[in-house]
């Protein structure tokens, strides 16, 4: 029996989408922004599958729109706060995600972002663009360094991991606090939270969200920081206080923060008071953002799609 299997998007990077395609009979929604909970559900009825992107809403109701048939729901994606895991559960949905292929990728970008907000390249470049580069001044655009700093990442999975390598070449000293990785490993000294948010010049979070890190940042550790440091955040937006970095900022109780992730995505003018601080640089959820691993990221949740539907376990399930 040939299974069906909603797309929430018609394209995909890579060649995982097509390779689905001749395997099932694909449903995909047809639209190029980002679909509505009612389009999504009445695509829904009656598939086998679902192939979601991380910021799909994949909700109690998509899910019993779904119906019985529904045995898997494959993220093109590491994150997986837009699923309702108990709604999945107790329906026997298997849930999978796609850690591993964009580790390197995200570590890539952490650094960007760390080199852009602490040597203050964003402002720099607005200034030549707007014409403003008329002499060279020993003053101008002056920025903090990377190399030889003193690096706090919260959170040390895969993604940290891969940060706290890039680190070795710029010098650092690199701590880490997780509560899964209490140990020193050569690349990182493991920190109680209080000891990394005081030493660090640069915090870069890589914890998921849940309900114990949403907030994780607030008004408190912002104050607990160095004067001179920058916050970074390549995991999600809930895990920072928006409102407590705009004022962190704005007051100067930190020095900078680069984020590519907000509370809500995507933003519109409302995020204009937060992106306007000189000292942030923002981008639009850009991490994993490469030809080759965007492609890897479908590969890798087709892979699952079609092992749960031909009875074979996941490679890469939601870790229980
Ligand atoms: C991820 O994989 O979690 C990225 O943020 C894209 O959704």
């Amino acid at each position: 029996m040939t299974h069906r299997v909603l797309s929430t998007r018609g394209e995909l990077p890579g060649g995982g989408l097509a390779r689905l395609g001749s395997e099932v009979e694909l449903v995909s929604w047809a639209g190029t922004g980002r679909p509505e909970a009612e389009e999504l559900a009445e695509l829904a009825a009656g598939v086998d599958a679902i192939l979601a992107l991380g910021n799909d809403s994949v909700d109690a109701g998509l899910l019993a729109a779904a119906g019985p048939a529904l045995r898997v729901v494959g993220l093109a994606s590491m994150g997986y706060d837009a699923v309702d895991q108990r709604a999945a559960a107790d329906r026997g949905v298997v849930v999978t995600h796609t850690p591993g292929v964009l580790a390197e990728t995200t570590a890539d970008l952490a650094f960007a972002l760390a080199l852009m907000a602490r040597r203050r390249l964003g402002s720099a470049r607005d200034a030549l663009h707007a014409g403003q580069w008329d002499a060279f001044r020993m003053h101008d655009h002056l920025g903090l360094d990377v190399f030889g700093a003193t690096l706090g990442l919260v959170g040390y999975g895969q993604i940290g991991r891969a940060v706290a390598r890039r680190a070795a070449g710029f010098g650092m000293r690199v701590l880490h606090h997780d509560p899964f990785a209490p140990e020193d490993d050569g690349l990182s000294w493991a920190a109680d939270f209080p000891t990394l948010l005081a030493e660090s010049d640069i915090v870069s979070l890589h914890v998921p969200l849940t309900e114990s890190t949403r907030g994780l940042i607030g008004a408190e550790e912002l104050r607990a920081m160095k004067p001179t440091a920058t916050v970074v955040n390549t995991s999600r937006g809930g895990v920072v206080d928006e409102a407590a970095l705009l004022a962190a900022l704005r007051d100067g109780v930190i020095h900078s923060a680069g984020l590519d992730v907000f509370e809500r995505e995507p933003r519109g003018t409302d995020v204009a008071d937060l992106v306007e601080q000189s000292r942030l640089v923002a981008l639009p959820h850009v991490g994993s953002a490469t030809e080759a691993t965007r492609a890897a990221m479908v590969d890798l949740a087709v892979d699952n799609i079609l092992a749960v539907l031909s009875g074979r376990p996941a490679r890469t399930p939601l870790p229980g």
